[in-house]
């Protein structure tokens, strides 16, 4: 097989700590399979590099990630040292870009968010039926509400106004649409495979193996509601077996917690599917399990990037005791993405995945330091 190269992207906070373990589980599987795999570390963190340059990364960071076959991103944010009086100053906007533009400059168009509550992971509902939690948010990734055209006018001035602009295309609601029904459809056929099928019921009282939700707020946002409900109903005729469902936004975070375990695959807008998926992550254990991943399903010359949901922790960063659990799931969905050219990889990938879900089972409730996650994990791989 061709060689599969990697850039590793540790960022800040308890990103480098997560990403170690990440990287003690590739080693891992590249010498037990012989894997045709490397990765390149790009350490950038965010407030150092500002402090020297003015800017979290450097300009020409995209052309240097662009022919990597993926990246594998800790988390970005840093809020500066503890004892600099002007911590806080960088703002957020400055520090975060980096990974917006990441996202926009490879046209990494879906977000996939999938929150199933796994054994051994911390079951924060009391309902029993919430263990059989098993959603994939996917969240449009490129416009929407993060297209960021606004401004402020008469700035600072009691007759301030802000403006955001919200833009969605056709286009890019058709084919994150589409997206999601196609992965309804794969859910359906693995479940089926690993003997835990499900139904969902439609309207006319049919049960089909899979379903998608759109999520909108169509009762006060008329135009963009319109466009999406349209898109999705024309694109569900393609798809008559699985079943079709829609909720508005407000309602969505009530039923999240009423009843998640109704859910099958969510489509979200940019900002929706944003706020939607911390709360699904914690459905599902917590910020520390919940994987994430941006792809470019379209383009195999652009790189996809894969970072957990969680970010840079700054709280309990510097202490080695961040969960890697999160961050080891979304490098085995990287290995299954790259198995797309390389089936040793998609082969990886599916043992990283049951060697983290095995550990999570035996240790989930106990408190272990991110070394020991990692080890344990590595551990298995080696027996496995
Ligand atoms: C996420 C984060 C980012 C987002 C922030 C850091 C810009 O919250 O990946 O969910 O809003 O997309
Ligand atoms: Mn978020």
């Amino acid at each position: 097989a061709n060689l599969t190269r990697i850039a590793i992207t540790p960022g800040d906070g308890i990103g480098p700590e997560v990403i170690g373990e990440a990287v003690r589980c590739l080693e891992a599987l590249r010498s037990k399979h012989n894997l045709a795999l490397e990765w390149t570390r790009f350490p950038w963190p965010s407030h150092a590099w500002h402090e020297q340059h003015g800017q979290c990364m450097p300009e020409d960071a995209l052309e240097q990630l662009k022919d990597y076959d993926a990246i594998l991103l800790g988390a970005l944010g840093d809020p500066g040292p503890l004892d600099d009086p002007d911590r806080y100053l960088l703002p957020d906007s400055i520090s975060l870009a980096p990974l917006l533009d990441m996202r926009k400059g490879f046209d990494q168009w879906v977000c996939e968010r999938p929150a199933r509550l796994l054994p051994g992971a911390r079951q924060y509902l009391a309902d029993a039926r919430a263990k059989d939690i098993d959603m994939l948010v996917i969240r449009e990734n490129s416009e929407g509400e993060y297209v960021s055209q606004g401004g402020r006018l008469r700035k600072g001035t009691p007759d301030e106004v802000a403006t955001q602009m919200e833009i969605f295309t056709r286009r890019a609601t058709d084919r994150i649409i589409r997206y999601g029904f196609e992965q309804a459809r794969q859910r359906a056929e693995l479940r089926d495979r690993e003997g835990r099928a499900r139904t969902f019921p439609t309207l006319d009282g049919k049960q089909l193996a899979s379903q998608v939700c759109l999520i909108t707020k169509r009762n006060a946002l008329r135009h963009w509601g319109d466009m999406y409900t349209e898109a999705f109903e024309a694109i569900a005729r393609d798809y008559p077996d699985v079943a079709t469902h829609h909720e508005l936004v407000d309602a969505a975070c009530m039923k999240f917690v009423q009843s998640p375990w109704a859910f099958d695959v969510v489509v979200a807008s940019n900002l929706q599917g944003d706020i939607l998926t911390d709360l699904a992550a914690v459905l599902s254990g917590g910020m520390g399990v919940a994987p994430s991943c941006n792809l470019n399903p379209d383009d195999p010359h652009m790189p996809s990037m894969f970072e957990p949901t969680h970010g840079s922790a700054p709280d309990i960063a510097g202490q080695g005791v961040a969960d890697p659990t999160a961050m080891l799931f979304t490098t085995a969905r990287m290995l299954e993405w790259l198995g797309r050219n390389d089936p040793a990889l998609a082969d990886a990938g599916k043992e990283l995945y049951d060697a983290v879900a095995a550990d999570l089972a035996e240790h989930g409730g106990n408190h272990r330091d991110t070394s020991e996650v990692g080890e344990s994990v590595c551990r298995r791989l080696g027996n496995g």
